[in-house]
Order: C-alpha cells, then sequence, then structure tokens
C-alpha cells in the first residue's frame, strides 16, 4: 500500500515565501522555542523547525523551479532565517541544560550539616553505662536498686544521719539551699546518704540496697570536681552484720568493677553515720600498686567512705540499734567512669561534645 509523504509541520498549501513570511516564521519560531520548558519539549520543538520535515524544507526544496535571482535572493534570506532559528534553538538548550543540571545537583545534594548532627545511632552516657554496670554487680550479690529524693530536708540529709545542726561535718559538704520551708530547711541533697533513712524508715528489715543517684554541692569545677555528680551507697542492716562483713563486701565489689588483680584496703576515716569508719582505697589500676604519677607514688586511689552504721542512725529511723547492726558505704560514680577510661577531666562529663561522648 502505497503512502503519501505526509504533510509539513504545518498544514496548508506549501507556496514559495515571501519576506514578510519568512519573518513571520522567525517570529513563530521564537515564540515556540522561548515556550519549550524542557530540553525534551525543545527536541521536538527543532525538528519542526529545522528538521527534515519542516517548512523551512520544504521551501528550500521549491527553490529550483524560481528564477537564478529570486533563488539567490531568497536561497540567502532563508539561510539567514535558519542560522537565527537555529542561534535560538541553541541559546535556549544551554538554558534549560543549565537548568536540568541544577535539578540533578539539588535532588543528590549532600547536606553535611545533618550528616554532623546525627554521626550515627546513638549511646548511653559513659557515667549512665557504669552506673548500670554497678546496678547490674549488686543485683547479682542479692542486693535491691532504690532511690530517694534529690531535694531534701535537712533533717535526712544531717540530722537524722547524726549530724545535729552546729555539727561541725556539716560544713565539709556545702550545700545548695532552696528558698522552700523555714530558712535552711530544704536543699539539694549533699549526698545519697539520706536514702539509708528513707529505707530504714519503710520498718521492713533485712535491707541489702544500693542507691545510685544524683547528689549537688557547692564546688567550684574544676578537673576533678563538679558541682553536680553521681554517687552510689550501699546499705546492708541484718541480724549479727560485722564489719567483717563490710570488708569481704568492699572487696567483692571492687573486684567485680575494676578487675580480679585489683585489691582494695580500708583506712581509719570519720564519718558522723558510721561508728567505726573507714575509707576505702583500691590498688592503682594504672601502676597495680608499684606507685605512680596517678595514684602520686602511693600505689592505692581513694574510692570512698565505709562503716557501720551508727546506732544513733537507726534510732532516728526507729530501728532498735541492739537487734540489728549494719554497714553502709558510698562512693562516686563518676570518679569510678575517669579511673575506668584514664579521662582526665572530670568536667569532659557535662560538656556534650559528641567526639568526646563518641569514644565510649
Ligand atoms: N556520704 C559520704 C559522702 O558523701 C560518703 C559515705 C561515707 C557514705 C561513709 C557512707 C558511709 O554510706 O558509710 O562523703
Amino acid at each position: 500500500m502505497s503512502r503519501q509523504r505526509p504533510a509539513a509541520a504545518d498544514e496548508g498549501p506549501i507556496v514559495p515565501p515571501t519576506t514578510a513570511g519568512l519573518a513571520a516564521l522567525e517570529a513563530e519560531a521564537a515564540r515556540r522555542v522561548a515556550e519549550a520548558g524542557d530540553l525534551a519539549a525543545l527536541a521536538e520543538v527543532e525538528a519542526e523547525l529545522v528538521g527534515r520535515r519542516s517548512r523551512l524544507n520544504a521551501w528550500k526544496r521549491m527553490l529550483g523551479g524560481l528564477d537564478e535571482t529570486t533563488r539567490r535572493n531568497l536561497g540567502e534570506a532563508m539561510n539567514e532565517t535558519r542560522r537565527r532559528i537555529e542561534a535560538g534553538l541553541a541559546a535556549r538548550r544551554a538554558t534549560l541544560e543549565t537548568v536540568a543540571r541544577g535539578r540533578v545537583l539539588e535532588a543528590d545534594r549532600l547536606d553535611l550539616t545533618e550528616v554532623l548532627a546525627v554521626p550515627g545511632p546513638g549511646h548511653l552516657h559513659p557515667v549512665t553505662q557504669v552506673r548500670e554496670e554497678l546496678e547490674d554487680i549488686f543485683l547479682g550479690m542479692g542486693y535491691e536498686i532504690a532511690e530517694g529524693p534529690e531535694v531534701e530536708t535537712d533533717w535526712y540529709n544531717f540530722t537524722a544521719l547524726n549530724m545535729p545542726p552546729d555539727h561541725p561535718a556539716r560544713s565539709g559538704q556545702d550545700s545548695f539551699y532552696l528558698d522552700v520551708g523555714d530558712g535552711e530547711s530544704v536543699l539539694l541533697r549533699t549526698h545519697t546518704s539520706p536514702v539509708q533513712i528513707r529505707l530504714l524508715e519503710r520498718g521492713e528489715l533485712p535491707i541489702y540496697a544500693v542507691i545510685p543517684g544524683l547528689v549537688y554541692r557547692r564546688d567550684t569545677p574544676d578537673a576533678s570536681h563538679l558541682p553536680i555528680f553521681h554517687q552510689i551507697e550501699g546499705l546492708v542492716v541484718d541480724r549479727g552484720v560485722t564489719f567483717g562483713d563490710l570488708a569481704g563486701t568492699i572487696g567483692s565489689f571492687t573486684r567485680a568493677i575494676f578487675g580480679a588483680d585489683v585489691s582494695a584496703r580500708l583506712r581509719p576515716g570519720y564519718f558522723p553515720f558510721t561508728e567505726p569508719s573507714a575509707e576505702f582505697d583500691i590498688s592503682c589500676t594504672i601502676c597495680k600498686g608499684a606507685g605512680c604519677r596517678t595514684c602520686s607514688g602511693v600505689g592505692f586511689i581513694e574510692l570512698g567512705g565505709c562503716g557501720m552504721v551508727h546506732p544513733a542512725v537507726l534510732e532516728s529511723a526507729g530501728v532498735d540499734p541492739e537487734a540489728w547492726s549494719g554497714f553502709a558505704f558510698g562512693f562516686g560514680i563518676d570518679r569510678v567512669t575517669i579511673m575506668r577510661h584514664g579521662i582526665e577531666d572530670i568536667r569532659s562529663f557535662l560538656e556534650n561534645d559528641v567526639r568526646f561522648l563518641s569514644a565510649f
């Protein structure tokens, strides 16, 4: 079946162009080129304007039938028109290519700010990690985990712990008082020891408990002090508890925390709420007791305080010291974390520097 040659882009009889016809074609071409919104649309417009089936081509084919002068003049005018239309197409193509490249770049853009702000899955703060590890160790020894309020009354923080109002030991724990109640009667707890009283007051004996939590002191921050830090308190009250039980317990949990090659020692100390009282040290984790810069050549590092619960403390919580005895201990969780990782400045814990925190 014979097929008719497809008609030129714009239908209608093909007659030789006039100067006005060429100008009209050029104007129409300029409009359509400007209207092409992307490279695909522009390619279609280009085929129609200067392609094989374009009106310009159809006109060119007709030149052969014209006289020589007309052919030369018209041929030149048509070439000029084609050249200008092609220049317009090229300019529009350059613009559309720039737009298209911009779109690709925008789609592929890497938002580095976002990448920095979210460096991957987070994890617990190093101090929280050690706190949870300590809780696990004591849970494994049969202790319960208890908590108490961070805002305390003078009674729980001091008086019930055998520190009456004029007791000199109070001044060693510079307190943040709250503007609540009478005078200096409500404060941010300076240690976790007041929770001993709250546990004793429950009246459920025996007690085997550890109490982790935040404590507050009016200290100027430096490499080894923060005004807010973590302690963990231990309290055991049962029948016939002895100092030997305390010493054995301290030996067990320090080995569990620092490793089997670490040894603990007790030195005489003083705390109003224990009698006798002791400070406990562990052999230096760096030099294993030989003496180095970290332990100032002593071979041991101080960790916390402990002792047998003072009868006055049991009495102030309504527990009969004739029937029950117990021991208590307390030490800093931040300090354990520092010793564990060899961290030089305790203030790093509060700076929220992702580079520091991500190391743990
Ligand atoms: N509360 C003491 C402090 O913050 C630490 C302490 C010492 C706790 C001896 C105790 C203890 O339970 O028996 O310095």
